[in-house]
């Protein structure tokens, strides 16, 4: 290939790739899968390698995260970066309103804009020419710290906007502020990983998310999934919007990320009605979202209105009530998890917070109560945010009136009553009896789970039965039940039996990254599963590698190489596979099976011209040929379409000369659907 063409090549993936990057991060909306995507970032990365010279700064390969900072830079920020006032209630926005409104009278007619208020932190943004340069936290609100390479890690802030082709070109010198923050999810998911790795848990989903950016290894940054939402303009050279509306609806069309929650109403009783509506929704929100901010939606206006300190008077905080109330810690009990882990949870006096009744929640490790001084006893502050499960902050030192108690750590698992382990370096404590009941019943319920082998009508309960009764000693065991066996568990008639057999039975045909996944090897979750059966065609295979090979694996860390080589050498595991296999749960990658799928293309041939925006050449190419396709190179009378991009040339030309039908991609991907 000539290096005009690498270079060309080089150029169109980079656009393709942030593309996918922005249909997956910020519209939430992806349409090639992160195989595809992962193929085109390996071609990426090979020219990359070979023509260094070529590397863009807003390459998908520049977000990794690389050279670790001595310390960050002060920048000052282009314009205020303002704080808000807070309300408490509907009262305290009216008051608000009518503050404003004997200031100037224009206000009823401004009407508001109500977005939901993210809880974690501020970041600046600075776009020159369309290209992130620079980024920062808030700091003092006149001076931050530059943290340009932590935010070029997540994945939702643009390298280039607009990052749509035909989007709106944006001010030369465009100045954003947003909000960074971490989903709920993936702080559970980031727990439950150091968790299983024996290392110390976050306490919050801001804090995390504050930590991640706040510290000097981008690398680090980069593991966090983090996300952003913006919400102003906080300068520009040029004309922008004079409404907040406006305002998002612009940002929304260059490509930064934007709420889609927000709502634009007439006057102050529908704002109040919004932000209230946010407060009984709030657990269905991704994110934790401490109150809802209500804007006039004339800026003009608002910037007329001026300051009080630092706080606008034109925008409000309209703060939910509070998820942290008080209460007694009446005993601490101790989970075994799937990998032995041990964590202490919180059996709490009963207490409502936002509408829920809580009685458990978790005190993270032991050496959290210990740093914590947390005892038996104690009144404690607790919170929760979302559906996440509930946390201890700490004790209430004022109101110990003597009777309580320090906790002193298990030596024996309270499930087995062996001894437990502890690794060095790192902060969990460990049952490493591999028969312990506690943790057979986690790694059963595991394996039969959503995402593993997904067997319908198994639950806790009866995991519990099948594993005090003796019948379940393994997963394997799951597949040698016999209707007799069931029926002689308390609550089990025919019918139910039945139907728990045929769902065991169904579960045989789950493809192999399942039973990869649901076998609970630790580091090794849905997504990587699925890698692997990228390179072993079955457990046998994987069985057989080694930690260098596995390494060579993207995404394999040297830590979870070792858990599966572990995994596969333990003599009870490799009983338990022998067993699987002779029992028929024996799946083989796909890549060995028959791989055609629907071939609604078969027959057609098709040309393909310009630039694409969701495709390269090359994957085109490969999607026409999956659904039966046949690709060439010049249009004839015997080409059925032409799939035309941007600045279609001769192609194009030809195309319609001899009536040969021309679509786009939209076109393209309709052909499938049909
Ligand atoms: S507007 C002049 N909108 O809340 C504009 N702030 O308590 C002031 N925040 O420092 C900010 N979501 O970090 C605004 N939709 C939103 C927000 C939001 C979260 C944060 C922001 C601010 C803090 C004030």
């Amino acid at each position: 290939m000539s290096s005009e063409n690498e270079r060309e090549e080089l150029e169109e993936l980079v656009r393709t790739l942030n593309y996918h990057s922005y249909r997956y991060h910020v519209l939430d909306a992806p349409v090639i899968s992160d195989y595809e995507y992962d193929k085109m970032l390996k071609r990426l990365l090979e020219l990359e390698a070979a023509h260094p010279e070529w590397i863009s700064p807003d390459s998908p390969s520049q977000r990794a995260g690389s050279g670790v900072l001595d310390k960050f830079v002060k920048v000052r920020h282009p314009g205020a970066v303002l704080s808000l006032a807070n309300g408490f209630s509907a009262l305290d926005v009216r008051a608000w309103y009518e503050r404003i409104l004997r200031l100037d009278e224009r206000v009823s007619q401004s009407g508001f804009v109500v977005e939901p208020k993210i809880d974690g932190l501020t970041v600046v943004l600075h776009y020159h020419d369309g290209r992130f340069v620079l980024g920062a936290t808030r700091g003092d609100g006149v001076v931050g710290e530059d943290i340009t390479a932590n935010l070029r890690t997540l994945r939702g802030v643009p390298l280039t906007i607009p990052v749509q082709t035909g989007g709106p070109k944006p001010p030369e010198r465009l100045v954003v502020r947003g909000e960074a923050f971490m989903y709920l999810r993936d702080f559970d998911a980031l727990n439950q990983r150091l968790l299983e790795a024996g290392e110390k848990t976050y306490l919050n989903p801001r804090n995390t998310a504050a930590g991640s950016l706040r510290q000097l290894d981008p690398t680090l940054t980069a593991s966090r999934s983090l996300r952003l939402l913006t919400y102003q303009i906080l300068s520009a050279d040029g004309a922008v919007p004079d409404t907040q509306w406006g305002t998002l609806e612009l940002l929304r069309e260059l490509g930064l990320p934007v709420t889609d929650q927000a709502v634009l109403v007439r006057n102050i009783d529908e704002a109040i009605e919004a932000s209230q509506s946010w407060i009984t929704r709030r657990d269905t929100l991704a994110y934790e979202a401490d109150g809802a901010v209500i804007k006039l939606n004339d800026l003009r206006l608002a910037a007329d209105l001026g300051v009080v300190g630092k706080d606008p008077r034109g925008a409000l905080a309209f703060k939910f009530p509070a998820r942290e109330v008080t209460t007694r810690l009446q005993s601490i009990g101790v989970n075994v998890g799937r990998t032995g882990v041990l964590t202490p949870v919180a059996n709490l006096e009963p207490v409502e917070v936002g509408g829920v009744i809580v009685k458990q929640a978790t005190l993270h490790n032991f050496d959290f109560i210990m740093e914590k001084d947390i005892r038996v006893g104690d009144r404690v502050l607790l919170k929760r945010a979302g559906d996440v499960i509930p946390y201890v902050i700490g004790p209430v030192i004022e109101q110990r009136d003597g009777s309580e108690r320090v906790f002193a750590p298990p030596t024996v698992c309270p499930a087995c009553g062996q001894p437990v382990e502890h690794l060095a370096g790192e902060v969990a404590w460990y049952c490493v009896n591999t028969a312990c009941p506690a943790q057979l019943m986690r790694n059963i319920e595991h394996f039969v789970g959503r995402g593993s082998m997904d067997i319908v009508g198994l639950g806790t309960k009866i995991v519990e039965q099948l594993v005090d009764a003796g019948l379940v000693r393994d997963v394997a065991d799951l597949y040698t039940l016999t209707r007799e066996n069931l029926l002689s568990l308390e609550g089990f008639a025919e019918k139910k039996a039945d139907n728990l057999l045929a769902s065991i039975e169904t579960s045989r045909q789950q493809p192999l990254a399942r039973l990869i996944n649901a076998l609970g090897i630790r580091g090794v979750g849905e997504v990587m599963a699925a890698d692997l059966t990228r390179f072993y065609r079955d457990l046998e295979a994987l069985s057989q590698t080694t930690y260098t090979e596995l390494q060579r694996i993207e995404g394999v860390g040297p830590n979870t190489a070792q858990a599966i080589v572990d995994w596969f050498a333990r003599p009870a595991n490799r009983q338990v596979l022998a067993k699987l296999r002779t029992a028929g749960v024996w799946p083989m990658a796909a890549q060995n099976a028959a791989p055609a799928g629907p071939q609604p293309l078969a027959g057609l041939t098709f040309v393909v011209t310009g630039t694409l925006e969701g495709f390269t050449r090359e994957t085109v190419k490969e999607f026409i040929q999956q659904y039966g396709g046949k690709v060439t190179d010049s249009v004839t009378k015997k080409t059925d379409y032409l799939v035309a991009g941007e600045s279609a040339g001769s192609k194009l030309e030809k195309a319609r000369s001899l009536g040969v039908t021309v679509i786009d991609e939209a076109g393209l991907r309709d052909l499938i659907v049909r």
